[in-house]
């Protein structure tokens, strides 16, 4: 007796043609054209696309859905957005940040992100927002894989309290550790934070994902120590470069000397299409860089590259409601990723790109992978991309946690009403 079959379905991947998917005890145990036996449930996917779950791969819970508190961002600007930040820490309490927390856990849900990686400030020397956080994490485990580093806002090294703050995150249960290499008050001090913080990683067994050179300064060097230190402390594999947006304004000479040094460390690359062409570029008047790291030439080179949503209704972004799609279509648009296995490769930064990059277990669409997956209202990735269609459901585990109803407009003109749902 299956739990659940899904009939009809367009898989990723192989979208040329329609198969069901059996689960049961929350995993796929069945993949074929056509499969028969008793089910407690069925859903017909009615020949739409089945993916595995979008996974943000960088955001900041601590943050979100805080817009308009105390004020709002008035400039947009990435300055603006700090000093906010810096007013509104001192009005939080743990209720406010769950609260917020969970609201936006809903809305991913609703979206199909069933995996998030959240960056927690460490700069508070109470550390509510890890407490609360580390809360959130066992509330929403049965429905969404929330994964929390400790990030250092202020500075490792620039902020007295954060070294310790950061050791007592980390004991805490926060999983990853964090850092912020460009705003250390050199080059010299970013260095060392990065090399301080990799080897408390590898010391600890715990996976890297800092925001590295998060500006548009072409000399920069963070990425590249980043990229050193994984190295030396064998950490291959296991440590993301957020961000990455110098490598935007680089010299294209060092950049060929850069990317070797990245595969050599296999770094995951995730960039934040939506924050980094909206915040960097901004001491430019025209030509304006926009900002985004070198999606093309490092897909191109074989690292892993995903996307994150950063930020949603927060002191840096007033926008957003956790779509991924949405974060794929503006990578696509800004790195010209226009090619078809480009594109492809667009909506794998969302999704296995991502899950590779924050170890998301058991995620895929092949037997024994757990039955989380998510039915779109589009009949292929390139189609998801350029409709960013509703989720017309999402299962976790096998069961159905969330449900959209499908969209068609009704056109009424002279010759009667016609139903119009943007395909071919
Ligand atoms: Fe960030």
């Amino acid at each position: 007796m299956l739990d659940l079959l899904i009939r009809n379905a367009r898989i990723v991947g192989a979208t040329d043609r329609l198969q069901d998917i059996a689960v049961k005890d929350g995993q796929i145990v069945d993949v074929a054209p056509s499969i028969s036996g008793d089910t407690a449930k069925e859903y017909d996917a009615d020949g739409y696309l089945v993916s595995t779950p979008f996974i943000d791969s960088h955001f900041h819970m601590d943050a979100t859905l805080s817009y308009g508190r105390p004020r709002v961002n008035e400039s947009g600007t990435l300055l603006e957005g700090i000093a906010l930040w810096g007013e509104l820490k001192p009005q939080l309490d743990a209720s406010d940040i769950k609260q917020r927390a969970h609201e936006l856990c809903r809305w991913a849900i609703a979206k199909g992100n069933l995996a998030i990686r959240s960056h927690v400030d460490i700069c508070d020397p109470e550390l509510l927002a890890v407490d609360a956080l580390l809360e959130v994490v066992k509330e929403v485990a049965p429905y969404l894989d929330l994964q929390l580093v400790a990030f250092p806002q202020d500075g490792f090294l620039r902020d007295p309290g954060a070294r310790e703050q950061l050791i007592r995150a980390l004991d805490k249960g926060v999983h990853v550790v964090g850092g912020i290499p460009h705003f250390e008050r050199s080059m010299a001090e970013g260095s060392l934070s990065v090399s301080e913080l990799c080897r408390l990683a590898a010391e600890r067994g715990l996976q890297v994902d800092m925001h590295c050179d998060e500006s548009d300064d072409p000399l920069s060097r963070h990425v590249e120590m980043l990229a050193q230190e994984t190295v030396r402390f064998g950490l291959q594999g296991r440590v993301a470069g957020s961000h990455l947006t110098s490598m935007h304004s680089m010299d294209n000479y060092y950049v060929s000397k850069l990317i070797p040094l990245m595969q050599e460390a296999q770094l995951h690359v995730i960039a934040n299409p939506l924050i980094n062409i909206t915040l960097q570029g901004r001491h430019d008047s025209y030509p304006k860089r926009r900002g985004m790291t070198r999606v093309k030439e490092l897909a191109a080179a074989g690292l892993n590259v995903a996307f994150g949503h950063d930020c949603v209704m927060d002191p840096w972004y007033s926008l957003g409601s956790h779509d991924m799609l949405e974060v794929a279509q503006m990578g696509l648009h800004v790195a010209q990723m226009t090619g078809q296995e480009e594109m492809r490769e667009m909506f794998r930064a969302v999704t296995s790109n991502a899950a590779k990059a924050v170890g998301v277990e058991g995620y895929g669409t092949e037997v024994g992978c757990n039955a989380d997956l998510i039915v779109l209202q589009a009949r292929d990735e390139i189609e998801a991309l350029r409709l960013r269609p509703v989720r017309l459901a999402v299962f976790r585990r096998g069961k159905l946690i969330s449900q959209t109803a499908k969209q068609v407009s009704t056109v009424t003109l002279d010759d009667g009403p016609v139903e119009v749902d943007f395909t071919l």
